[in-house]
């Protein structure tokens, strides 16, 4: 059996999407930004997609700017925001992906920021008292804090992290990369100034994704060339890509609740069957429904003989999962999530990631193989 349990990292594309993008290659190859016919066919086709984009997030589609995929619009949101708005201080949590941490961090290497990390608790939740402190001490700021953990799951309160920062005058920021296509965000509602979306988390293509910008808050481009986006990103877009963005989007709000269910179902179930049969099983982050992302469960087990060797046995008997952020994979680096946590270093940590094509005997051919794993406990 092979089992694919890394949906955090990354989806496998619906073959509906798949299908969507073909008839774009096969049919259309005009450069969006020439003027004739092939071109304007073009031109037409990305437009009907950031229409339906932004239709379904109850925004203006002015306010949708493709880009290369989550973590160039991180990047673009939180430079072009701190230095268009001249901004001197920023906000974030040691829990951050590191597309906005290492981003921050290299502003404020540079002198152009002071950043201040708000609290998290054990789980990964924020302390917004703490984040008031901050935001009432401090010049204006810069927030960046996620809606959903790519590690632990656990979710922020992005409607109460507007609240704040619109009191204090402050620009917000959230890496939503892991749960647009997951939730439905209203942002004629949510108090964001930017927010973020990669299509292959949500069974779109890789390299492809967008920034929302919302129209009170006015950046520069990060990327100058041409001017496609309406120049706030040089260079021809991916067309296929927005192509298959906008189906994958549109795919997953027509059937979000019944997936939801669904999701969250296999992983209740993984989360007791993992109690039931490993004995000395814990799980980092949030577990509570309603503050927890339902397609990920991060496991800690018990501290074992070779537990280095844990991921590498779940592959040998064809489990994908990962021991961490999926995106510093390969890397032999430690979870800096986990550390934030304070998590025991001693115990091995595994986070399953579910999508809906995952079924409960997955489940328990996984469980069956980690209570193998897990025998030999020291
Ligand atoms: C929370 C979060 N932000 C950003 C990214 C980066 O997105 P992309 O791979 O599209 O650059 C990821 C990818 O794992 C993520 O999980």
């Amino acid at each position: 059996m092979r089992v694919y349990f890394d949906n955090a990292a990354t989806t496998a594309l619906d073959p509906e999407v798949l299908k969507e993008m073909f008839k774009v290659m096969e049919s259309q190859f005009g450069n969006p930004s020439s003027i004739h016919s092939h071109g304007r066919e073009v031109r037409t086709l990305i437009e009907r997609s950031r229409k339906t984009i932004a239709g379904l997030l109850h925004t203006s589609p002015a306010e949708i700017f493709f880009t290369s995929g989550g973590t160039e619009a991180d990047n673009t949101a939180i430079r072009c925001g701190i230095v268009d708005h001249k901004l001197t201080h920023a906000i974030t949590t040691k829990l951050e992906h590191h597309a906005v941490l290492h981003t921050l961090q290299a502003m404020q290497k540079s002198g152009v920021i002071k950043l201040s990390y708000a609290d998290v608790d054990s789980k990964g939740n924020v302390d917004y008292d703490h984040l008031e402190t901050l935001l009432k001490t401090n010049d204006r700021s810069f927030v960046s804090l996620m809606h959903a953990n790519n590690e632990l799951g656990t979710l922020t309160d992005i409607e109460r992290v507007g609240e704040l920062a619109e009191a204090y005058n402050a620009l917000y920021h959230s890496d939503t990369v892991q749960t647009v296509g997951h939730y439905k965000h209203d942002l004629s509602k949510l108090k964001l100034h930017f927010m973020v979306c990669a299509a292959h988390k949500l069974h779109g293509p890789k390299g492809v994704g967008f920034l929302h910008i919302n129209h009170k808050v006015k950046i520069n481009p990060m990327i100058y060339g041409g001017s496609q986006e309406r120049n706030m990103r040089g260079g021809t877009e991916n067309v296929y890509g927005i192509a298959g963005l906008a189906k994958a989007l549109e795919m997953a709000y027509a059937d979000m609740d019944s997936h939801q269910n669904y999701i969250q179902d296999l992983k209740s179930y993984m989360k007791a069957q993992l109690e039931q049969n490993v004995p000395g099983v814990s799980f980092n982050g949030e577990t509570d429904p309603s503050k927890s992302l339902y397609t990920v469960l991060n496991v800690s087990f018990p501290e074992m003989e070779m537990a280095d060797m844990l991921l590498f046995n779940l592959d040998i008997a064809g489990i994908s999962a990962s021991g961490g952020s999926a995106c510093s994979s390969g890397t032999d680096i430690g979870s800096h999530v986990l550390t934030a946590i304070g998590a025991n270093p001693d115990r091995p940590s595994v986070r399953f990631s579910f999508s809906k094509y995952n079924t409960k005997d997955e489940v328990d051919y996984t469980v069956a193989k980690l209570k193998d794993l897990c025998a030999v406990v020291i």
